[in-house]
Parts: structure tokens; sequence; C-alpha cells
């Protein structure tokens, strides 16, 4: 088992002279910090970068997010993708406010019993805003912390997790958890990335048990080593919620009162030139699955933004 101490060591030095600067950085608002992680969930640093801005400077706390309506927070979200975080943050926001007073819970184990809120976010929330010593395990720590102790070989997310729990710094250590996660992050992103990771600048290479094997770019091993951390996007354009998302985009374009069904058909159309491909489900199919999620309410021919 590699030495903690020389690893946290290794990190804290690191960290100190490359950390990115990030707006959710530096901060102990436990909901901007939720916020951000709930967007970096499932889209890039440098597109929620400004999103995230303009998500405070519109809902600046818990209660302003909870007294707005969805239509506002769908709306405040365009460009981020996955609308549903939107409506899922809002419902947080209410729940928060009515059953809590509007104060976050500051544990992992309280706050994963939220509506929403899966075990990566509390554990991120519980570190970053908090300062509780957890494990947090998004896909840049669990490959940073793989290929170290690990090598090539990588283990399920499970597995590793009471390895990461080891791992994680005490009292006394050179750098705190929180900054601990977030350099890993910053490794694992600028430096350990799935493909072509450049171990010659990394702070972790002579504790690193993957390091011999990816060193040389054509190593075979690479590849082969990469695939379980990369998995490959499936096919947007063309796909179910790509024409979702067009109808959705729509609707935040048009008055609180909605627009009629028959404009949405056009919509479809227009999208499927766009992308070059049919709709795979029908209108009514796909307003039934926006409706279920929130994200769209219907009454008679009218559809609008909830
Ligand atoms: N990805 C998920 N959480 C992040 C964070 N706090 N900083 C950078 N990238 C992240």
């Amino acid at each position: 088992m590699v030495d903690a101490r020389t690893l946290h060591e290794s990190v804290a030095a690191w960290y100190a002279r490359n950390a990115r600067v990030l707006p959710w950085r530096g901060i102990d608002d436990p909901y901007a910090i939720l916020v951000s992680e709930v967007m970096l969930q499932q889209t890039q640093v440098e597109r929620v970068i400004p999103k995230f801005r303009a998500f405070l400077d519109a809902f600046p706390t818990l209660r302003a997010l909870a007294g707005a309506q969805p239509a506002d927070v769908i709306r405040v979200w365009a460009g981020m993708g996955y609308n549903g975080r939107a409506v899922r943050l809002h419902r947080l926001a209410r729940d928060v406010m009515e059953r809590l007073g509007g104060e976050l819970p500051s544990t992992a184990e309280e706050l994963r019993k939220l509506p929403g809120i899966g075990p990566y976010t509390a554990a991120a929330v519980a570190s970053f805003a908090y300062g509780e010593p957890v494990a947090v395990l998004d896909t840049n720590i669990y490959r940073v912390l793989s290929r170290v102790v690990h090598g090539v070989e990588a283990p399920s997310r499970d597995a590793l997790h009471p390895i990461a729990e080891e791992l994680l710094p005490q009292a006394g250590s050179p750098i705190t958890s929180a900054d601990w996660h977030q350099a890993l992050m910053d490794v694992g992103a600028t430096l350990c990335t799935a493909r072509q990771p450049r171990c010659m600048l990394c702070p972790l290479r002579p504790h690193c048990a993957a390091a011999p094997h990816l060193q040389s770019g054509s190593d075979p091993a690479l590849a082969e080593a990469s695939v379980p951390y990369a998995p490959r996007q499936s096919r947007f354009q063309g796909s179910a919620r790509y024409f979702r998302g067009r109808i959705v985009g729509y609707l935040r374009e048009q008055p609180d009162t909605g627009v009629d069904e028959s404009a949405l058909e056009a919509v479809l159309r227009d999208a499927e030139t766009a992308s070059g491909a049919a709709c795979p489900v029908s209108l009514p199919d796909l307003l039934a699955a926006l409706e279920r999620d929130g994200l769209v309410r219907c009454e008679g021919t009218r559809v609008r933004l909830p």
C-alpha cells in the first residue's frame, strides 16, 4: 500500500502551485457548492463557470431558489443540458425550505437523504462546504487513485472506496481533506487524463503503480487501461434526449402562457432537418416524458414551462 503521508505531501506541494482558479473554490456556502456540484455532474468545467455565476446571480440563496417559478429556473439553466437537474435542484430547495428551515444538512449521510442527491454529490458538499473527511469519488479522482494504487487494472468504484477512505488526510496532514479532493480533481483533469496521461508532470508519479506502464504513449496497455475510465458518449444528436432538449429550448423563448402543440410539431421537424435524424418517438410521447420530469406542463393542446 502506498504511504499516505508522502502522497499528501506531494499533492499539497503541487496544488499550492497549480490549483485551477474556479469560482466554487475558496467559498464555504453549502448552497453555492451544491449548485456547482450538480452543474459539474454532467457538464464540462469551462461551460459551467459562467453558468454557475449566472445561476447564483438569479438565485443567490436557497430561499431565493425555492421561491422561484420552475419555468424561471429552467430558463436560467439554458446551455447546460440535462435540464432535469434544474427541476430536481429546485425541488430540493423547496424541500429543504419546508422541512429543514432552509438549512442544508452538514454530513454526507444526512445530505444523501435529500431527494435527488446521490452519494457523490452528498460527499462533495459535505467535504467542500463542511470539511467532513469523507471520500469523494468522481470520475477523475477514481481514475487517479485507481492508477496510483492498482496500476493499469481498474477496480470497480465500490472496490476503490475503502482505499480512498484510507488515503483521506487526517488531522495534522499537510493538506485538508477538501483540498485533497480538489487537487486530485485537478490532477485528473489536467495530467492524469484517460487517454493521454502526462506522467512526467504528475506529483503522484513516484508513488504510482500505473506510471511505468503509461509513460510511454505508445504502450498498448494505455489504450486498454483507458477503456474503463472513458466510456464513449452515446450519440446525442438524433436521440430522444436531443429532441426533448429542442422542445424545452423552444419553450424557454416563449411567453409563460406557452404555445399550441402544433407549433412543437414544427420545432421537431426543424430539429430533424438540423440533425439529419428522424425523431425516434412521437411528440405526445416526448411531451409525456417531459411532463413526468417536471419540465413542461400540458393543458389541453397548450404546452408551457411549469
Ligand atoms: N468536477 C466535479 N466537482 C468538481 C469541482 N469541485 N472542481 C472541479 N471539477 C469538478
